[in-house]
């Protein structure tokens, strides 16, 4: 998995989802000004220097980076039919585990606008089928506050099963939040319809 491609573009019915160069800090910047009053309910307290180009022009390289030695998949949605307008949305593939647990981290948002039309189920099953088939990953978690059901929803949606509750899981808008665990496994069956043929995990050699 490790030493791939720099980046990776995956066409959807709607959406390009991929990983943008630094020319797109602009773009990123506009996104959480937009979304900040949308995205804070929900999400960790945004890093210092969140808000300036530099800031993701530094990160968007090193999301570059960290996808070509395996460590991460940050992809960012745009419209098909406008590569280069806003950006839709949002999703962060993370702490890449290997060896006898190949498991990542998922994390997402959608601009607020966007929701509400099955954009985020097209972006993350082709992520998905992607992160399962390309990267050989296994297990792929994701949490939510009880009180998120349009993100337990999208969850259930995708496929993932409910795994457990932490309680005061993670700080975000001013308190420790207890989070809902949920995962989806690849080997597992019966697999969601968008995940079957041609997918293999890849095991530990
Ligand atoms: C969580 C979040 C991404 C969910 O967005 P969403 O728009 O509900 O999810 P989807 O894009 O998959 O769209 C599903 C909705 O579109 C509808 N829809 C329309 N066409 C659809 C299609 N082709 N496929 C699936 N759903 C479709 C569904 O019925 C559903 O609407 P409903 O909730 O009124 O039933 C979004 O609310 C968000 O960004 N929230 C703030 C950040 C956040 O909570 N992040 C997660 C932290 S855990």
């Amino acid at each position: 998995m490790a030493n791939q491609a720099a980046t990776v573009t995956l066409e959807t019915e709607r959406l390009l989802v991929t990983l943008p160069g630094p020319e797109a800090a602009p773009r990123m910047v506009t996104y959480f000004e937009t979304n900040r009053a949308h995205l804070s309910p929900w999400e960790p307290p945004f890093p210092k220097g969140m808000f300036s180009n530099g800031f993701w022009e530094r990160r968007l390289t090193q999301n570059r980076h960290e996808y070509r030695v395996g460590r991460s998949m940050r992809l960012v949605f745009f419209d098909r039919h406008e590569p280069d307008g806003a950006i839709v949305g949002l999703a962060n593939f993370t702490q890449f585990v290997r060896g006898a647990f190949m498991a990542c981290t998922l994390g997402y948002s959608l601009d607020e606008d966007a929701q509400g039309q099955g954009l985020m189920t097209e972006a993350l099953q082709a992520s998905l089928r992607h992160l399962f088939g390309e990267l050989g990953m296994h297990r792929v978690m994701a949490n939510h506050m009880p009180i998120n059901e349009r993100s337990g929803a999208l969850l259930k949606r995708l496929g993932f099963q409910v795994e457990g509750y932490a309680r005061d899981y993670i700080y975000i808008n001013g308190a420790w939040r207890d989070h809902i665990l949920t995962a989806l496994v690849h080997d597992e069956a019966p697999l969601p319809d968008y995940l079957t043929g041609e997918l293999v995990t890849k095991r530990p050699s």
